[in-house]
C-alpha cells in the first residue's frame, strides 16, 4: 500500500494511541488522580510544584490574583541561575553533562554542571565589571553557540533582565528592542555559522546600536578573521579577552523576589510593534520545571534535545530554564538540519543517544517531503518520547513521526502553549493520556481551559470558538514592558480575569482540544510568530509603495506563507525587480524569516465603504476559495481583477 494511503486508512480508523503499560509505570506523573486533584486545589497543586525549587526563603502565600495581575509565591526569594546550575554542584550532578554542544561545522563542545558553573560565575562577574546591575536589562543577539545559555544565566545570577534578540532579525528589529528594553549592554558575535555561511551579527549590531543608549558591545569570536568586524575603540570589547581575566570564584547568587523579572522576550502582535513580553522568577520556572518532569517525563539518564532557536520561547524554556533546573542533560545544536547534508539530525541523535527529541510540525513536514529513507539510515533505538510544537501538526506530518522518527514506539506530545504562557499548557502526560494525531489532547494538570463564543459562553463539542485559558498559572506572563495597558487590553480585554490566548479551537465528544490556529492578524510561518502589520509597515516604509495589506495563506510545508497586496504611487512601474527588492526590503527591516512568499501588485485594495481592508476576500484569493460575501465591498471589480492576476501568477 502506498504510504498516503495507508496514513489514510490509519485515520479514518481514527486511531488512538493508548500510552503502553511499560511506558506508564516508568512515567513520573502515572497516578490518573492527579488531574482532578489538580482541578480542585490548583494553587496546592503548584505550590507542591514549587518545591521541587531550591528557595532562598521559602513562601508562605501561594497566588495574590488582582486580575489581571498575578502574583505567584509573593513572599518567597530564589535566584533562577542558582537553580539551574550552582544547586547540582551539590545534588550529585556536578559532573554530570549539562550542556552537549554541537558545531554546525562539526565542532563539538561539552560542558558539566561544573563547568558551566564556572562560565555562568566568570561572565556575572564580567557583567558587573561592565557597570550591570540588579533590574538592568542586557540585550543578547547571538546565534546558538554556549555563550548564548551562559550568557542568559549569569544575567539571572546577579539579577539582570536578559532580552535575548533572534539571530536572524534584522538590525532594524534589534534597534528596536534595544531601544523598548532601554539596554546599555549588548552581547553578539563576530558572525554566525548557517549552511556553511555566515550571519554578519556584528555588522547588524553595529547599525542597531547607533542613535542608542547602548554603551558597551561584548562581542563574542565565534569565526575569527573570516567575519571581518570592525571593533570601536571604547564601546567594543572581545567577550573572550574578559572573560579570561575574570575571576574564577564563586559569583554569589543574589536573592530574588518571585516576582522579579527574569527575561523579556520579544514577540509580535496585531500591531506594527512587537510586545516586550515580561515573565517572572520563581512562577516562570515552576512552571518551565513542573513541565519537563510531567510532560516530557525527564529522568536523569536521558538526553533531551529541543531543536529550537534559543531566541524564542521554546528555546528560553526547554533548552536553558526547564531542563537544566531539573538537571537534565541538553544537546544544542548550532546550525541548520541540512548542513552538510541532511541526514544531520539523525545523526546528531545517534551521535549523543538522544532520548527526548522535541520539533515543530514544520520540520516534521520537510523531513517528509525529503523522505522517509534518511531517518530510516539511521539508528534512532536510543529515542523513547518525541514532541512538536508551534503550530497544528496534521495528522499525516503526526503518523509520519510517529513511524519513521519513533519507530512507533514513542509516544508523542503535542504540545500548545505561546511565549506568553512561559511553558506548555495543552499536552498529553505520556503516560497517562491516549493521544490522538492532530491534537494537543488536553491542559496539563493545574491549567483550566475552555472553548467559548464571543459573550463567553461554553461552546458545543465539534463548534469552533475561541480558546480561553481561564484561571492564573504561575508562568504565566506578568505584563508588556512599558505597557500595561497593552497587556490588559490584549489578553484579558474581553472577559475579565479569563486569558485569551487568540487562538481557535473545538472541543470534540471526549472533550480534546483540536487547535485551528490564530484568529488574529498574526501569521504562523515555520513556526515563526509574525504580524501582518509588521510587514505591511516594513513594505509601506519602501518609496515605491503606496499602500499593503498582508496575509497568511496555507503552505504545506511552512503551515503558513506570506501573501502581500501592494498597491504602488504614481508614476511607478511595477516590474518583477521591483518585487525582488520590496521582498528584500522586508528582510531588511524584519528578517529573513518575514520574505513575503509572494507580492502582487493591485491598483486598488478590497476595502469596505468604510475603508477597512477585506483581508477575508484577499485570504480566499490566495487559497484559491470562491470568494465569500463582496457586497459590503465599495468596489467588487477590485477583487475580480485581483483573482485573475493571482490565478495568471499559477
Ligand atoms: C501556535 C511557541 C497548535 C499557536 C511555543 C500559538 C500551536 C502560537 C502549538 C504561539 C500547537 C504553538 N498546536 N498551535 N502544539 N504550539 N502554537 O509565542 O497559534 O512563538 O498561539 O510560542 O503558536 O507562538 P509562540
Amino acid at each position: 500500500m502506498a504510504e498516503s494511503e495507508r496514513f489514510d486508512t490509519l485515520l479514518k480508523e481514527n486511531r488512538i494511541f493508548l500510552p503502553t503499560k511499560s511506558f506508564r509505570a516508568q512515567a513520573n506523573f502515572n497516578d490518573v488522580h492527579i488531574y482532578e486533584k489538580a482541578a480542585e486545589h490548583p494553587e496546592e497543586y503548584w505550590a507542591e510544584q514549587a518545591k521541587h525549587l531550591s528557595w532562598e526563603h521559602p513562601f508562605s502565600k501561594i497566588l495574590e490574583w488582582d486580575a489581571p495581575h498575578a502574583k505567584w509565591f509573593a513572599d518567597g526569594t530564589l535566584n533562577v541561575a542558582y537553580n539551574t546550575v550552582d544547586r547540582h554542584l551539590e545534588n550529585g550532578r556536578k559532573n554530570k553533562a549539562a550542556i552537549i554542544w554541537e558545531g554546525e561545522p562539526g565542532d563539538s563542545k561539552v560542558f558539566t554542571y561544573d563547568m558551566l558553573a564556572r562560565e555562568v560565575n566568570k561572565a556575572a562577574h564580567m557583567l558587573v565589571e561592565l557597570g550591570v546591575k540588579k533590574g538592568d536589562r542586557v540585550t543578547i543577539y547571538l546565534s546558538m553557540i554556549p555563550e548564548l545559555p551562559i550568557a542568559m544565566l549569569a544575567c539571572a545570577k546577579l539579577g539582570a533582565i536578559h532580552t535575548v534578540v533572534f539571530g536572524g532579525f534584522s538590525s532594524a528589529s534589534l534597534k528596536d528592542r534595544i531601544i523598548d528594553a532601554d539596554s546599555k549592554i549588548l552581547i553578539t558575535a563576530d558572525a554566525g555559522w548557517r549552511r556553511g555561511g555566515l550571519i554578519p551579527l556584528k555588522q547588524n549590531a553595529d547599525q542597531a546600536v547607533d542613535g542608542t543608549e547602548i554603551e558597551k558591545v561584548v562581542v563574542v569570536q565565534r569565526i575569527g578573521e573570516a567575519a571581518n568586524v570592525t571593533m570601536t575603540e571604547g564601546r567594543d570589547i572581545y567577550w573572550h579577552e574578559l572573560m579570561e581575566s575574570m575571576p574564577t570564584t564563586p559569583f554569589a547568587p543574589e536573592p530574588m523576589n518571585a516576582e522579579d523579572t527574569l527575561f523579556i522576550l520579544y514577540t509580535s502582535g496585531t500591531t506594527g510593534k512587537p510586545k516586550g513580553i515580561v515573565h517572572s522568577s520563581a512562577g516562570y520556572l515552576v512552571g518551565a520545571n513542573t513541565s519537563m518532569r510531567s510532560v516530557f517525563d525527564m529522568k536523569d539518564d536521558d538526553i533531551f534535545w529541543c531543536t529550537a532557536d534559543i531566541g524564542w520561547i521554546t528555546g528560553h524554556t526547554y533548552i536553558v530554564y526547564g531542563p537544566l533546573s531539573a538537571g537534565a542533560t541538553v544537546v544544542m545544536y548550532e546550525g541548520a538540519p541540512d548542513w552538510p547534508d541532511r541526514h544531520r539530525f539523525w545523526r546528531i541523535i545517534e551521535k549523543y543517544g538522544v532520548s527526548i527529541f522535541y520539533t515543530a510540525p514544520t520540520s516534521i513536514r520537510t523531513f517528509m517531503k525529503w523522505g522517509h529513507e534518511i531517518p530510516m539510515a539511521h539508528d534512532l533505538s536510543t529515542l523513547r518520547l518525541m514532541g512538536t510544537v508551534g503550530e497544528p501538526i496534521n495528522p499525516e506530518a503526526w503518523m509520519w513521526y510517529h513511524q519513521y522518527v519513533g519507530r512507533e514506539k514513542c509516544p508523542i506530545v503535542d504540545t500548545w502553549w505561546q511565549t506568553e504562557t512561559g511553558c506548555a499548557m495543552i499536552a498529553p502526560l505520556p503516560g497517562l493520556v491516549a493521544t490522538k494525531p492532530g491534537s494537543a489532547t488536553k491542559a496539563v494538570p493545574g491549567i483550566s481551559v475552555d472553548v467559548v463564543d464571543q459573550d463567553g459562553q461554553s461552546v458545543a463539542p465539534g463548534q469552533g470558538g475561541y480558546l480561553v485559558i481561564t484561571k492564573p498559572w504561575p508562568s504565566m506572563l506578568r505584563t508588556v514592558w512599558g505597557d500595561d495597558e497593552r497587556f490588559q487590553k490584549t489578553y484579558f480585554g474581553q472577559l475579565r480575569g479569563i486569558y485569551l490566548p487568540g487562538d481557535g479551537a473545538h472541543l470534540d465528544e471526549e472533550k480534546y482540544i483540536w487547535i485551528l490556529g490564530r484568529i488574529d492578524d498574526v501569521i504562523n510561518v515555520s513556526g515563526h510568530r509574525i504580524g501582518t502589520m509588521e510587514v505591511e509597515s516594513a513594505l509601506v516604509d519602501h518609496p515605491a509603495v503606496a499602500e499593503a495589506a498582508v496575509i497568511g495563506r496555507a503552505h504545506e510545508v511552512k503551515g503558513q506563507a506570506i501573501t502581500a497586496f501592494v498597491t504602488v504611487k504614481e508614476g511607478i512601474e511595477t516590474s518583477t525587480d521591483l518585487i525582488a527588492e520590496l521582498k528584500q526590503h522586508v528582510v531588511k527591516k524584519i528578517g529573513a524569516m518575514a520574505r513575503p512568499e509572494e507580492i502582487l501588485f493591485a491598483a486598488e485594495l478590497p476595502k469596505t465603504r468604510s475603508a477597512k481592508i477585506m483581508r477575508r476576500l484577499l485570504r480566499d484569493i490566495a487559497e484559491g476559495r470562491a470568494l465569500g460575501d463582496t457586497t459590503t465591498l465599495a468596489d467588487p471589480s477590485v477583487v475580480e481583477s485581483l483573482k485573475l492576476q493571482y490565478q495568471d501568477k499559477e
